[in-house]
């Protein structure tokens, strides 16, 4: 595993210990590196209104967009409660906007998994598309 991986999976896993999660009970983390090199987390922050729950990778790309990122290289995701954790759809399109190369995920044996966004969004709709 590269040093990179590993520092935002350890970064990620620390994140989801400050999910707030009293409905799902599934700790989420995740944990990114931008274009410039810069890094940011984020958890899962649920709310009484289901609709309104957060995901940890949206929290973490959000989290960056407003301190001004608009690339984004390689982006880790740790949940604490189960296996491996793959991000949700909606998810992947908000990693989508931001030109998200790949995403590292880490099995319940701790071995990690890198897939490209490629892989998890075939096919998808992007900025680029408005021109
Ligand atoms: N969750 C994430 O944070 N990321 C994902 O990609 C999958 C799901 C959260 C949302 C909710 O708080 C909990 O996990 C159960 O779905």
């Amino acid at each position: 595993m590269s040093d990179l991986d590993r520092t935002l999976l350890d970064l990620a896993a620390a994140a989801a210990e400050l999910a707030y999660t009293p409905y799902s009970n599934f700790r989420v983390g995740a944990a990114l590196v931008t274009g410039s090199g810069e890094v940011f987390s984020g958890a899962n922050i649920e709310n009484a209104a289901y609709g309104a729950c957060v995901c940890a990778e949206t929290n973490a790309i959000t989290t960056a967009a407003a301190a001004g990122t608009r690339r984004i290289e390689v982006v880790a995701v740790v949940c604490l409660d189960g296996d491996l954790c793959t991000p949700c759809g909606n998810c992947r399109q908000v990693m989508r906007e931001f030109g998200v190369k790949r995403v590292v995920m880490r099995t319940g044996e701790g071995e990690p998994r890198s897939v490209p966004l490629e892989g998890l969004l075939p096919e998808s709709f992007g900025p680029e598309a408005l021109g």
